[in-house]
């Protein structure tokens, strides 16, 4: 597998984190810190702070993506935001499948897919966020369970399409809790998504996938992972609400 075929991209996560006066600040302290970045660099922030974003970052490197949207173009459901409304702003991508909406908003594998479907079709780049449980992880099922998930959420993308999509392995074990899957594991589970999407797709797609680790990654332990032969940035959480950190992470993306 040649890494050279690929994007590597970081994004940042901020989940539920900063005002807009905060995100602005946040961004400016950000973009001269990115501005040579080797990678592609993302942040996804809020809804309500989108505009102050792309406000922010226009003329940078800085992509700007939402945290999820709706399946639906329009329709009765209050308090959802469409697919259609964000590409419309000017928003580039859209982590879908977060496993914190999989927790605590009733996610399942097939509204990941109909949101995936949703995102591509309004233009948007989707980062799709696959993972296990520690449970799972100790009942053996990990490989099973991921695979299943990522062809879940592909089913009906086709091949053209899945060029605008990115998926990020993110152990729900390693989220937030300062555990990170060591180097090693990481780079086993996206290269058996990698497998997956060769069987599915074909091997020209799989070669083309960008694949990233989140959970836990930081300044200090982002170098080893994204060296990883199948790994291809992250998807950071935490990290990414310091300048310093993220930009660390993306210096260390530029060079892996
Ligand atoms: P974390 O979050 O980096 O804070 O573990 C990652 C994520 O949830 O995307």
């Amino acid at each position: 597998m040649n890494k050279n075929l690929r994007k590597a991209i970081i994004a940042g996560n901020w989940k539920m984190n900063k005002n807009r006066a905060e995100a602005k600040t946040l961004i400016e302290e950000l973009k001269p810190l990115v501005a040579n970045a080797g990678c592609e660099v993302v942040i996804c922030v809020p809804f309500t702070n989108l505009e102050t974003a792309l406000a922010a970052t226009e003329g940078s490197n800085i992509k700007v993506g939402a945290e999820n949207c709706h399946f639906a173009k329009s329709g009765a459901y209050t308090g959802e935001i469409s697919a259609d409304m964000l590409a419309e702003m000017g928003v580039e991508y859209v982590v879908i499948g977060h496993s914190e909406r999989r927790q605590y908003f009733g996610e399942t594998d097939t509204t990941v897919n109909l949101r995936t479907k949703a995102a591509l079709e309004a233009g948007l780049k989707v980062i799709l966020c696959v993972g296990e449980m520690l449970e799972d992880r100790e009942n053996n099922i990990t490989e099973e369970l991921v695979a299943l998930q990522t062809k879940i959420a592909l089913k009906d993308v086709t091949k053209e399409q899945l060029k605008n999509v990115i998926i990020a392995y993110e152990p729900v074990w390693a989220i937030g809790t300062g555990k990170t899957a060591t180097a090693q594991q990481a780079n086993e589970v996206c290269s058996l998504i990698r497998a997956t999407i060769e069987k599915v797709y074909d091997k020209e797609a799989a070669d083309a996938m960008t694949i990233q680790y989140g959970g836990s990654m930081n300044a200090a332990n982002a170098e080893e992972l994204v060296a990883q032969p199948d790994v291809d940035g992250g998807l950071i959480g935490g990290a990414s609400l310091k300048a310093e950190d993220f930009s660390i992470i993306v210096k260390a993306a530029t060079n892996g």
